[in-house]
């Protein structure tokens, strides 16, 4: 453990880098070539997730926020003050920010497989709110998530904004927000980020951004391979191709062979020819109502739900039931 100063601490990452490469390797070794999406976020990637986030037809970011800004005080009035708060995946602990001040939380768990955005979002965090203890945790949220052994039985808020819970497959949904559950404990809360269905058009275009961020983001799925995994993707050789299926509810993003080839990654050989996929991501998109339903398979009642507008996100404060 790595004891910064006495607001704030820092636990390093526990994940192996043969993960990576076992994963890598099985992904491409099957049909449909698969690689899961925790993957995207090195350093790099992490960085071009945040520009995402800032690019006009990528809605989901600022909608949150306007949410998030709109009812923090509300969220507080049943959520109560001085809790645990717990943030898996936080990415740059932006969003956080909003409620900070009305849920006056007791510690602030952020936690993220970046560790080195982490570190610095998490100090920055440290440094604006003087009052507040933090307790950075660098870890795979996919994991079991143990908490740093300080905490005891306090009450727990977990805050997964972001809509990142459509990154999993259903069933791995009802069983990540589960483990979510336990981490949050009986008659604990967890504050979530849901995107929900909507026009077709709206969709595709937020994972087609203008700018070719989100391509640049996939396609470093394949430079982070090469960087880390001794891999030769011609990277140039690679096309993003993100669409809404509507049959499944979800946005799929694949990484498309433009002609045929053989890549190696540290002595495995893989074939592909012109318009072979590798899927890289899914999102998948609830309705109101269909949310509610898988919280509740994970053992949540729904206290409340607010959304914008447009209907375009959905924040749900849950409550678990079972632990
Ligand atoms: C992190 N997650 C919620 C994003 C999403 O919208 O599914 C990841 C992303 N992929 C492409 N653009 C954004």
């Amino acid at each position: 453990m790595n004891v910064v100063d006495t607001d704030y601490r820092f636990y390093p990452a526990d994940n192996k880098a043969d993960d990576f490469y076992r994963e890598v390797v099985n992904g491409l070794s099957r049909f449909p070539r698969r690689i899961p999406p925790k993957y995207f976020y090195d350093e790099k990637g992490a960085a071009l997730f945040e520009s995402i986030c800032e690019q006009p037809e990528y809605y989901p970011t600022a909608t949150e926020f306007a949410i998030l800004r709109e009812y923090a005080d509300e969220i507080a009035t049943h959520t109560g003050t001085g809790q645990v708060l717990i943030e898996p995946g936080c990415g740059s602990c932006e969003k956080v920010r909003t409620l900070l001040d009305a849920v006056r939380p007791l510690a602030y768990v952020p936690v993220d497989i970046s560790c080195e955005q982490l570190q610095s979002a998490a100090s920055e965090i440290a440094e604006d709110y003087a009052w507040l203890d933090v307790h950075a945790v660098c870890t795979d949220i996919t994991g079991t998530l143990e908490l740093p052994g300080i905490f005891g039985k306090e009450d727990r808020l977990v805050f997964y904004p972001g809509s990142s819970i459509g990154n999993f497959e259903p069933e791995d949904a009802v069983r990540f927000l589960a483990g979510l559950a336990q981490t949050a404990g009986a008659g604990g809360r967890l504050l979530i980020g849901i995107d929900l269905e909507k026009d077709h058009q709206i969709l595709n275009a937020a994972y087609n951004d203008a700018n070719g961020v989100t391509a640049e983001f996939n396609l470093n799925l394949l430079q982070r391979i090469n960087r880390e995994l001794d891999a030769n993707f011609d990277i140039d050789a690679f096309d993003h191709h993100a669409f809404y299926n509507s049959v499944a509810g979800r946005i799929e993003m694949h990484l498309i062979s433009t002609r045929r080839q053989t890549v190696d990654i540290d002595g495995h050989s893989f074939e592909f020819s012109a318009g072979d996929s590798i899927h890289t991501e899914n999102s998948y998109k609830y309705s109101i109502e269909s949310f509610r339903t898988l919280a509740a398979d994970a053992g949540y009642k729904t206290v409340d739900c607010w959304t914008d507008p447009g209907h375009l996100f959905g924040l749900y404060l849950l409550e678990v039931t079972t632990a």
